[in-house]
This record gives C-alpha cells, sequence and structure tokens, in this order.
C-alpha cells in the first residue's frame, strides 16, 4: 500500500495497514544505520523544522539523525531562544516557519492539539512529536518495532503497561496501536493514576503490580509526568516506588523468564525501575532509542514522498 497522508498526528487515526507499513518502511530503513557511511540521497533538498516547545532528549535528537542520514536540511527550533518570549503564538511561529518553505514540520507541545491545529493551518507535512497528555505516535511506532523485532511478531502478545497512565501520551499512543494490531493490553497503576473509563479503549485494568506482570510478553514502564500533575495523586515518591517500582526481586517473583522491559525514557532511575532491571537483561530501553532512529526515517520518507505524489511528481525508490 501508499502512504496517503500529509501529516502523522496519532496512532488513532491509523488502521492496521499503515501501521504495519510504517514499522515495515522502519525495519526496512534501520539497516542505514549500521553502515560507515550512514547517508542515503532520499530527501536531498527536502528541508525538515523540528518546532520543539517541551524538552526532549530521544525524540528531537533521532528526528534530527533521521532526517541528515536521509540527506534533508534539518532546522531545530528552541523555544527557549525563539520569538515566542515577546508573546508569538504557536500559530503566527508555524506560519512565518512555513514561510520558509519546509517539507516537513515536527512539533512538540504542551497543549493536546496542538500538533492537529498546525495540519490544518500549514500546507506542509506535519509530524506529532508528543502533544500534551493525547498522543506521541512515533514513540507508540518505534516501540511497535522493538516488540516485533524481539518476539517475531505482535498479534496474541500481551502487554502490561505500568505507571502514570492518566498522564502518558506514549500509553495512549500504544493503547491505540496495540489493540488495532491484535494484542492484548492491560494497564495497571494507583486508581488516581488510571484514567476513568479506561476500559473504553479495549485494556484490562490491574491495581496491583504483582498481578499484572504475571504471565505476560512485556512489560512497559511509565514515568510519573510531575509537571503534568496536579498535587495529591500519590502519597509520596517513596511511598509510590515501594508499590509500583519494577525491582528484580519483583520481576523474578512474578513475571516471566522471557519476559520484555521497556521504558520510553527518560527513566527515574529508583522510582518506576531499580537500575538492575533498567539495565539488566530484560531490559531493551536502548534498543527503543535506537529504533527511534528508523521510525523517525520512515515518516520522513513517507509524508515528503506522499507529497511529492500530490505535487504530481513520480513516486522514487527509497533512493538508497
Ligand atoms: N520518549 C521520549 O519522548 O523521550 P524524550 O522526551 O527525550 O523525547
Amino acid at each position: 500500500m501508499a502512504w496517503k497522508r500529509k501529516d502523522l498526528l496519532t496512532i488513532r487515526e491509523l488502521d492496521p495497514a499503515e501501521i504495519t507499513l510504517l514499522i515495515d518502511t522502519a525495519a526496512s530503513l534501520r539497516e542505514i544505520g549500521t553502515r560507515e557511511i550512514k547517508k542515503v540521497p532520499t530527501l536531498r533538498g527536502k528541508t525538515i523544522v523540528n518546532l520543539f516547545y517541551e524538552p526532549s532528549t530521544r525524540t528531537r535528537t533521532s528526528f534530527e539523525i533521521a532526517g541528515k542520514w536521509l540527506s534533508a536540511d534539518v532546522v531545530n527550533f528552541s523555544a527557549s531562544t525563539s520569538s515566542i518570549g515577546k508573546g508569538e503564538t504557536l500559530l503566527d511561529t508555524a506560519r512565518n516557519i512555513e514561510a520558509m518553505s519546509p517539507d516537513v514540520v515536527v512539533v512538540r507541545h504542551s497543549s493536546s492539539g496542538a500538533a492537529e491545529l498546525l495540519a490544518r493551518s500549514l500546507k506542509c507535512g506535519v509530524v506529532n512529536a508528543g502533544d500534551g497528555a493525547h498522543e506521541h505516535p512515533t514513540q507508540a511506532l518505534l516501540d511497535l518495532l522493538t516488540i516485533r523485532e524481539r518476539k517475531g511478531h505482535l498479534e496474541g502478545l500481551h502487554v502490561a503497561i505500568v505507571g502514570d497512565i492518566a498522564h502518558s501520551r506514549v500509553a495512549r499512543s500504544n493503547i491505540y496501536g496495540m489493540r488495532k494490531l491484535g494484542m492484548t493490553v492491560t494497564v495497571a497503576g494507583p486508581p488516581t493514576l488510571i484514567p476513568p473509563h479506561a476500559q473504553e479503549l479495549g485494556v484490562k485494568v490491574s491495581h496491583r503490580l504483582e498481578d499484572a506482570i504475571r504471565d505476560v510478553d512485556v512489560i512497559m514502564m511509565l514515568r510519573l509526568q510531575q509537571e503534568r500533575m496536579s498535587a495529591g495523586l500519590i502519597p509520596s515518591l517513596r511511598e509510590y516506588a515501594r508499590y509500583w517500582g519494577l525491582t528484580l526481586d519483583k520481576l523474578h517473583a512474578s513475571a516471566r523468564s522471557d519476559v520484555l522491559i521497556m521504558h520510553p525514557g527518560p527513566v527515574n532511575r529508583g522510582i518506576e525501575l531499580s537500575p538492575e532491571v533498567a539495565d539488566g537483561p530484560y531490559s531493551v530501553i536502548l534498543e527503543q532509542a535506537a529504533n527511534g532512529v528508523a521510525v523517525r526515517m520512515a515518516v520522513l520518507f513517507l509524508l515528503a514522498g506522499a507529497m511529492a505524489s500530490q505535487d504530481g511528481q513520480a513516486e522514487r525508490g527509497h533512493g538508497l
């Protein structure tokens, strides 16, 4: 199938074939990172703007590396040194950047819906790199790619997503993607960190870590998003770590021996994950980071390719 969309805003709006196309394309592009010269001409002459209004290590860096490996020109917009400090709005900022003819704008913003707002207003492609507590589609894609590489398939697997589900755009995008691809999802956390009506997303709900991680194929631990929390949702970090922190003892007592431990990062070591688990043999956290580059190459390649087709240009191959 061919990619038809101008933008990548959510996993919710994608059908299973589109999700699979993105993962398959990432899997085929991943090999570029193993070459001595990590550069192909695929996006030569294209311009990517990274518009990040929130901090990021993995997402911003991997979009930049992905664009550069595909020979695009990549511009990083830093909110802290921009005219945002003089009161310029998101839309005015984006319209002024679009006047400089980028092909794709990658946006991260603290407001849910910010990427969709830009996509409706801009002619260029827009990628959601995380909008508030709403969605983080490229994170879910790299998580699915990582699981598929390790387990060989996705359909039929059972994943426990543990921690601050209520504030997690990573959880939301993963739940949509996993359910669409035939996976079972259990969300687990204290009641204050599980969204009301979570079952309507097609997931099981658990309020006990040891129950949630028993017999699952994958455990995805989430960061406590204290920047998005109102006060009083957890008694204390110490108590949260005691009941919800994953340690080797809890893992050995309840989980399968072939379980994968995932975390989108950044990890609060000693809170949701003990260092022994984060760095141990079950952990695929650094594989997730590596796959971030492959997934973002796929997204930039497919979006820029779809726009070239809409412009009447002949579709080209990967140009590898
Ligand atoms: N997983 C993730 O989005 O990490 P960053 O905030 O570092 O981009």
